[in-house]
């Protein structure tokens, strides 16, 4: 993989800042994007703007093409078929979708059960608590082990015939450890529970099947895998989404209305009510392109390297605790940690200030962890393919000196 042939692929990596050129360490938050994703959304914007389904004239007809095809490039990409991908806006409104599909089906009963993991991003935790105050669900925690990693013994314990669905994330947003997904799906089925999996922070990041894992469910992010923000995606298993009703309703999501009743359309269409963000799922299609041509284990094999000369360097810094399982097979390219006395806000804001860096601080929307990591929050540096050892260098060397002069 040619790291320095990529980075002339990202304008952005052009900036510098008082002549520091700009080190982006805040991936998991959002990525940057290639130039071959701007020019597409351009491209739509200038060339061919229309909405989509709805007319017969030539630009219509192409710009229905485009969304279409990116429908199928995304499923291409993890082994899915094109009407099982429904576009959303990011993953958290997929979890809504999810949660608001099987409480329109009546899918729970009183009493019934969901586990997620101790590492949830907010995303895959606070739709659920909707269910457990409006539909009498329990929410049941697996937790974790010492070194970040998912307790699967607690979690064997804690699945029984009352798991009416099992959600995990495949990799956390903050301790970064990667779940055993096929497993935990397999555990989930065989006690006949539902299998949904937060693939935000993987699918930008590795080789993903959906099929070989057996996820019923499956939400992501575009903008974290080179694409605008504003889109998103859920995959869904074709005969689950048949029987899931929409959440909402008008524009693309139908098929015929009268004044009292209305039909709905062929999925994917059923889930995208409303003119859905055109650009974004053409850009979110040429990610896939882009992704796709790199290599998704090329980008994997480089974030693993980088990775583990990032955990090595940090971890070295007398004062910083690193909160990671500390182990490239084990973990994704994040590194979490907390220097001591200083406040998680004034640290990053500190490397930004002086270096140029964007690290992410705080609970990283995964509050019940983070805050019992440390109740005023962590700092994060994420990195992705274009990132390499020489930011990580000039990164450790001014968190050293900072953490020298504040600490
Ligand atoms: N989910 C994103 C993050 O982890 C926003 O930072």
């Amino acid at each position: 993989m040619n790291v320095e042939k990529i980075r002339k692929d990202f304008p952005i990596l052009k900036r510098k800042d008082d002549g520091k050129q700009l080190i982006y360490f805040d991936n998991a938050a959002t990525s940057l994007k290639p130039e071959a994703v701007l020019d597409e959304v351009v491209d739509y914007y200038s060339r061919y703007t229309a909405n989509i389904h709805r007319g017969v004239h030539k630009l219509s007809q192409e710009a229905s093409e485009k969304y279409e095809m990116a429908h199928r490039k995304v499923a291409k990409f993890i082994n899915a078929k094109h009407d099982e991908i429904i576009f959303t806006r990011n993953a958290t409104e997929s979890f809504n979708l999810l949660m608001y599909g099987l409480y329109n089906q009546k899918y729970f009963s009183e009493g019934d059960e969901i586990i997620i993991s101790a590492m949830e991003h907010h995303a895959n935790i606070v739709p659920w608590q909707f269910l457990e105050k409006n539909a009498g669900v329990k929410l049941v925690y697996a937790e974790l082990n010492e070194d970040f990693t998912l307790n699967m013994d607690d979690y064997r314990e804690k699945i029984s015939p009352k798991t009416k669905l099992v959600s995990m994330t495949h990799i956390s947003n903050t301790v970064a450890t990667i779940t055993p997904i096929k497993e935990i799906g397999k555990i989930a089925k065989d006690a006949g529970a539902l299998f949904a999996v937060d693939a935000a922070q993987s699918i930008p990041h590795m080789k993903l099947d959906v099929k070989d894992i057996n996820a019923d469910f499956l939400a992501f992010s575009g903008h974290k895998m080179l694409a605008p923000t504003g889109i998103g995606g859920l995959f869904g298993k074709k005969e689950l989404l048949e029987r899931l009703p929409p959440f909402m309703f008008g524009g693309d999501m139908i098929l015929s209305v009268e004044r009292h009743s209305s039909e709905w359309n062929d999925l994917p269409h059923k889930f995208e009510a409303g003119t859905p963000h055109i650009a974004g799922g053409i850009g979110l299609g040429a990610a896939v392109d882009y992704l796709s041509k790199i290599g998704m284990d090329e980008i994997r094999s480089h974030e693993k390297e980088i990775l583990e000369y990032a955990l090595d360097r940090v971890n070295g810094i007398e004062g910083i605790t690193v909160y990671n399982p500390m182990d490239a097979e084990k973990q994704g390219g994040i590194v979490l940690f907390s220097a001591k006395e200083i406040e998680a806000h004034d640290l990053a804001l500190a490397l930004d200030e002086s270096a140029n860096v964007a690290i992410r601080s705080g609970m990283h929307c995964a509050e019940p962890l983070v805050s019992s990591l440390n109740p005023k929050g962590l700092d994060r540096a994420s990195f992705y393919l274009y990132n390499t050892k020489e930011e990580v260098d000039v990164f450790a060397e001014q968190l050293e000196k900072i953490v020298k002069t504040l600490g």
